[in-house]
């Protein structure tokens, strides 16, 4: 095994799953071991890129790369579970939602460490990922990082560490908020006289259109809005009681509680 090209990955949830699985599809680690304690989660997967493993054990050692793709609540439990098998040559990854640099750094006294804060989107490789990291990385370790990274969307390195837990409420959580306002369009769908059916149909549809849209014509969210909004139409009249209601102030807020949450999760971590 070429310890310079491997990788263990903790955890193989609804992140840990979408991210090993899509970063297998690409020659980045000739070595994926995966260690996951739920093994109804690893039962049916049969890629014979990946070794699974239900426990941690010394065999964290040989992978230079360790992914923290656990629950923050779980941090604290874990770290004392890999401290004695981590050597100062290896790096640590984590997803973990609002926890810092200095925090994986308190509890595992390790020197060399990444943040990321991917999203769901990861799962069919549309993903978009920040990251930061300690300043003690080569160019060769963080272009593996970014390759891997990019396996499964974009990503974009930030410079400010605390810019991660920002970007958390906005591309983490993001597909939540997304979904939910997808939600309500099929609600209203259906309340105006549309069959369910119908009404789930022309919302979905319509989102991915639209997305897809922005995606192909690089015009703004602003311009596509305008080209749509007839003066006196239909778009318009909707329009109008949206900014009545002072869509971006309720968005801003939702944006502020997650913010608030991830600050949260980082205290509750230090307990
Ligand atoms: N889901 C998202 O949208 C999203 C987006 C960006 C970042 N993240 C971050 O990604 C992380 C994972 O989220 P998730 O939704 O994938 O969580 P999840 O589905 O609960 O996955 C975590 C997995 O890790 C396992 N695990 C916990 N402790 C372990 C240990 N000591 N050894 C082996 N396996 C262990 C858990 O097993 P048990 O269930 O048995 O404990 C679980 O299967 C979180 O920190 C979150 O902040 C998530």
């Amino acid at each position: 095994m070429n310890f310079e090209e491997s990788s263990v990955f903790i955890g193989f949830g609804n992140m840990g799953s979408a991210i090993v699985n899509s970063i297998s599809k690409k020659n980045i680690f000739n070595d994926m071991l995966v260690i996951e304690s739920d093994q109804s989660k690893t039962a049916n997967n049969s890629s014979k890129k990946i070794r699974f493993s239900n426990s941690i054990s010394e065999e964290l050692s040989d992978h230079k790369y360790v992914w923290l793709c656990i629950k923050p609540q779980s941090f604290g439990y874990l770290a004392k579970e890999i401290k004695p098998y981590l050597r100062s040559n290896q790096i640590i990854i984590s997803i973990m939602a609002g926890i810092t640099i200095n925090q994986i750094n308190d509890r595992t006294n390790h020197e060399k460490i990444i943040r990321i804060m991917p999203n769901t989107p990861a799962q069919i490789s549309k993903g978009i990922s920040v990251w930061n990291s300690t300043n003690n990385l080569s160019e060769i370790e963080k272009n593996k990082i970014e390759n891997a990274l990019n396996s499964f969307g974009k990503s974009i390195y930030l410079d400010d560490e605390s810019m991660i837990n920002l970007s958390t409420a906005l591309s983490g959580s993001g597909p939540g908020f997304l979904y939910r306002i997808l939600e309500s369009f099929i609600f209203a769908g259906e309340k105006i006289g549309l069959s369910k059916e119908v009404s789930k149909k022309l919302a979905i549809e319509t989102f991915i259109g639209s997305a897809e849209l922005i995606n192909i014509t690089e015009n703004s969210p602003k311009n596509l809005r305008e080209a749509v909004t007839s003066p006196g139409g239909t778009t318009e009249a909707g329009l109008n009681l949206l900014e009545k209601k002072e869509i971006d102030k309720l968005i801003y807020e939702m944006m502020k509680e997650a913010v608030k949450r991830g600050n949260d999760l980082a205290q509750e971590s230090d307990k």
